[in-house]
């Protein structure tokens, strides 16, 4: 968005919100007013939110609002812009073309299962940043971030100089008896300006909660950003998007869910993610005690290598259905908040009493305290993803817990919206590599 639309926009929503009357169709709410810290979110920092949204906006490339970037300079602890941290070691090894990683899929010998399904707990690391799952490499095990939002493996090694192992559970390639070298390859993955990771690339036994694939890329930085430095509970992504967006080169490679489709007895994963509770990824298998009702499927638009699909219409609480011509979006479990469309989230915050575009956190916020409607979402024209209001209430910007930064916030006006964990949180979804579809339910509660 440009840098005027964006102002036009920031005072079309602080007028929006301030003007807008309570519509007849909405329940008048009681307003507590006592300053007492919300237990539910204690613990979590402040900053989180700005910083989630920052990571959003980087990931995607959207340039970010003036507003946003003053807040992240100012955040305590804030991400930092300057680019990978350190410098690339290991450079130069091997320069002869690469060959191919020849993945093969098979049914764990020692794994949980027998039939070449997985299934392994997905942890919200505190405040629901981000959710981690234990992976098998090479017999080592390593809590990595599931991202449905890229294409990459790459994990924490004893290549990465001292200072960024430091807190991490780093692979160690050498005491791996099935890694080898994937000679000349190499990989460098940017979220945007400024947060990546780089290095070198090879081959190993990898192993999600049963469902294994031998020879895998996996890919060892040797640089990688500060914020994934800082963050010692995540030791690597594990790249669940479409492999045409995978960043090695010379010769691009496969996905662990690419490789383990074949033998996967449906060619499905699913995300389970909680609000401040352990939920879970599986491979193969749709557990349908996990959801209430049954799964409403729809096409997804795999050409932006996304779990891309339309969105064109929303609803805020039990307002009525409100159109968004050419939405899109992406379903990503690799972002911690929901960003939307200027138009709903405008929309939504209208109807929360105090909430306001705040510029010294960079995004909406509203007392604590309030109600949060619910939010309605199409998914591809088949089915309205509910999203609870009180998972909308993403965390205090303040230590005394009395405003606090929404889950739901705008991205670029008719750009690609990122339907990351907010949603997750209130949705069972189920990734299908078969006919390239997406299918959700309503969380079982
Ligand atoms: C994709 O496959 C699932 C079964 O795995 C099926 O239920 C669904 O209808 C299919 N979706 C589409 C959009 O074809
Ligand atoms: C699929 O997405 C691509 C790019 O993201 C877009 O150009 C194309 O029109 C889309 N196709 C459909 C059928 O919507
Ligand atoms: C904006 O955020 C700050 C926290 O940095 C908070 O103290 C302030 O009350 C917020 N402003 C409004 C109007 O909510
Ligand atoms: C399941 O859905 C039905 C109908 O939408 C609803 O009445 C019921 O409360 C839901 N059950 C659970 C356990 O969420």
């Amino acid at each position: 968005m440009h840098s005027l639309l964006q102002t036009v926009f920031l005072l079309a929503l602080v007028a929006m919100v301030l003007a807008a009357p309570a519509p007849a169709s909405m329940k008048k709410r009681s307003f507590k007013v006592e300053r007492v810290p919300n237990p539910k979110f204690k613990g979590r920092s402040p900053g989180a939110g700005t910083r989630a949204l920052v990571k959003a906006y980087r990931k995607f490339l959207m340039p970010l609002p003036p507003g946003l970037a003053d807040a992240m300079s100012a955040a305590q602890g804030a991400t930092k812009i300057e680019g990978v941290a350190e410098k690339e070691q290991g450079k130069g090894k091997g320069h002869k073309p690469s060959s191919v990683a020849a993945a093969t899929a098979t049914a764990s010998a020692g794994g949980a299962s027998n039939d070449g399904t997985g299934v392994v707990t997905a942890t919200p690391e505190q405040g629901d940043v981000e959710y981690l799952s234990p992976v098998t490499i090479g017999g080592q095990t390593i809590n990595m971030d599931f991202d449905s939002g890229s294409s990459d493996l790459w994990v924490f090694n004893t290549e990465l100089a001292a200072g960024s192992q430091a807190g991490h559970s780093n692979f160690n390639p050498e005491t791996s008896t099935t890694f080898q070298l994937l000679q000349g390859a190499s990989f460098e993955i940017s979220y945007g300006d400024g947060s990546g990771a780089a290095g070198n690339v090879g081959t190993d036994t990898v192993n999600i909660g049963g469902a294994t694939v031998t020879n895998q890329a996996v890919e060892l930085a040797t640089a990688v950003s500060s914020s994934f430095v800082q963050d010692t509970q995540s030791n690597g992504l594990v790249g669940l998007a479409f492999s045409k967006l995978n960043t090695i080169k010379p010769v691009q490679q496969k996905t662990f869910f690419d490789n383990a489709i074949a033998t996967l007895p449906i060619p499905v994963f699913t995300a389970d993610l909680r609000h401040a509770a352990v939920g879970a990824y599986e491979f193969g298998n749709i557990d349908s005690t996990k959801f209430n009702g049954s799964l409403s499927w729809t096409d997804v638009n795999a050409t932006s290598g996304f779990w891309q699909f339309s969105s064109q219409q929303f609803a805020v609480g039990t307002g009525p259905t409100m159109n968004l011509a050419g939405g899109q979006a992406i379903a990503d479990t690799g972002t911690t908040l929901m960003i939307a469309d200027p138009s709903i989230v405008n929309a939504y915050y209208s109807q929360v009493q105090g909430a306001v575009n705040n510029e010294t956190v960079g995004g909406v916020t509203f007392p604590c305290a309030a109600q949060l409607p619910d939010l309605a979402v199409d998914i591809g024209g088949n089915y309205m993803a509910t999203v609870r209001g009180d998972d909308i209430n993403f965390s205090p910007v303040d230590a005394a817990g009395t405003t606090c930064f929404g889950g739901l916030q705008a991205g670029t006006a008719g750009g690609l919206q990122i339907y990351g964990d907010i949603m997750f949180k209130s949705q069972f979804v189920a990734f299908n590599g078969g006919n390239n579809s997406i299918g959700m339910a309503p969380h079982q509660s």
